[in-house]
């Protein structure tokens, strides 16, 4: 009977403290809702399962809007610095906070386990990213108009996490565009989900004028070892403009993983470390139709640089010939080939 007791008590102890994670800015939908703005837990850092397509677009938080004047700025060619928290107390911007200041340096879940963040360690992390909309009326936004223009794929470690803007990255319309942040974690830790937190942004310093290409659904094409691939089939990837992943919903997702499955912003569905430089009408000269026995792309070599492609991008190479691994290339590992960073003392 103790031994039941404890049990329960530890399964609700751990049920109380969930609390996930989101991005932070005043420039965020949402930005000031609480758990009790809903009659659901709908805070930003609440977890995004089986919900309508109302439910989890934007959050839920379209009527939850930011100041107009509130506006991430992502400078073409920099580097953009984001808080993620589970709480946004430990932030910045604390003072709008229920629960006041709680932050810890850098610390993503001041007080709690690293679970809460949904990972097991450093090598366990499975990226967060960054998806674009050249629109500034939010509410026209639908999902196929998002690309991801940047992935960082040690998130969520910290509370400062840095995302590389592509230098080609064109100005937005009226001085604004529509943004926002996912993250889907890994299986081992915990239930799954999908995170969406949307912002407004602005694309400063643009010097190309070349829009975006329309983004496609990614596909899973890396090495996948849990699941008996050991290699990558490269050209099975998506190449070029990449749509968010949208799963786990009853609404309007775009992948059909299980729940041990998960998608991820990493090397397993083509989404290098850092900024996506490929997403442009120009980047290729030709992009075949993936699949696993197709050629590769054609890279415009004009515009290639800062374009890290798994295959060679001195031309059309040959996937019948190459059995899709490029000799050489090791970029395809499902872990982004992160293994050999130190991850501190977590
Ligand atoms: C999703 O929600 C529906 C309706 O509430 C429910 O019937 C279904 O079991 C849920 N599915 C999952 C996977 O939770
Ligand atoms: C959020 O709350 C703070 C403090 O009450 C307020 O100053 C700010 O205007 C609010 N922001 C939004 C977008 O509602
Ligand atoms: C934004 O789009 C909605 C839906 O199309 C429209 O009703 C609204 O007027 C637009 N707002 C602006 C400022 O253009
Ligand atoms: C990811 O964020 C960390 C923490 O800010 C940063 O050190 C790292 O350079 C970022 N990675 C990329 C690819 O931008
Ligand atoms: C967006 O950036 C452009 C180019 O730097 C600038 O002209 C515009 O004022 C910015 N818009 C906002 C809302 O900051
Ligand atoms: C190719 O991609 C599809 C779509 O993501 C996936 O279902 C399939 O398993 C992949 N096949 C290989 C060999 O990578
Ligand atoms: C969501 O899915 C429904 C049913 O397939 C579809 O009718 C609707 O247009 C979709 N909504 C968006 C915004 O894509
Ligand atoms: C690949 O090589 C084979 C045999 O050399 C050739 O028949 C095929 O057309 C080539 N495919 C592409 C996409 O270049
Ligand atoms: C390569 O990119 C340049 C710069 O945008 C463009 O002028 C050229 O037409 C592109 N080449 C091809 C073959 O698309
Ligand atoms: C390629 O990556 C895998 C997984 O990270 C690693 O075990 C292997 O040693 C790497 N191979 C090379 C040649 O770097």
């Amino acid at each position: 009977m103790i031994f039941l007791a404890l049990f329960v008590f530890t399964i609700s102890f751990i049920q109380q403290v969930a609390s996930h994670a989101s991005f932070f800015h005043p420039s965020m939908w949402g930005f000031n809702v609480t758990a009790q703005t809903f009659p659901y837990d709908n805070r930003p850092v609440a977890p995004l399962t089986n919900y309508t397509f109302d439910e989890w677009w934007f959050h839920g938080h379209l009527d939850f809007p930011p100041h107009s004047t509130d506006v991430f700025q992502l400078p073409a060619g920099g580097r953009a610095t984001t808080e993620i928290s589970c709480d946004k107390g430990a932030t910045s911007f604390f003072a709008s906070s229920p629960g006041g200041d709680v932050r810890q340096g850098d610390n993503v879940c001041p007080n709690q386990p690293i679970a809460e963040f949904h990972t097991t360690g450093f090598d366990d992390l499975k990226g967060c990213a960054l998806a674009i909309a050249y629109n500034s009326n939010a509410s026209e936004v639908v999902p196929e108009d998002f690309t991801v223009f940047s992935v960082n794929q040690t998130c969520v470690w910290t509370r400062f996490t840095d995302f590389e803007v592509p230098e080609r990255m064109p100005e937005c319309p009226n001085g604004m565009c529509t943004c926002a942040w996912f993250w889907i974690h890994s299986a081992d830790s915990g239930g799954e989900q999908n995170y969406m937190t949307s912002f407004q942004c602005n694309v400063t310093g643009a010097t190309s004028a070349v829009p975006l290409a329309k983004a496609q659904v990614p596909r899973r094409c890396g090495a996948d070892p849990e699941f008996g691939k050991e290699l990558a089939s490269l050209s099975n990837c998506t190449y070029g403009a990449k749509q968010p992943l949208y799963w786990f919903q009853a609404e309007n997702n775009t992948m059909f993983e299980g729940a041990h499955a998960p998608p991820f912003y990493t090397d397993l569905y083509n989404f290098v470390d850092g900024a996506q430089n490929d997403i442009f009408e120009d980047s290729y000269i030709q992009i075949p139709t993936p699949s696993p026995v197709a050629g590769f792309p054609v890279l415009n070599e004009t515009v290639a640089f800062g374009v890290d492609v798994p295959f060679a991008s001195s031309g059309n190479v040959n996937a019948s010939s190459s059995t899709g691994s490029v000799s050489g290339s090791n970029s395809s590992s499902s872990d982004g080939g992160l293994t050999d960073l130190d991850a501190g003392a977590w």
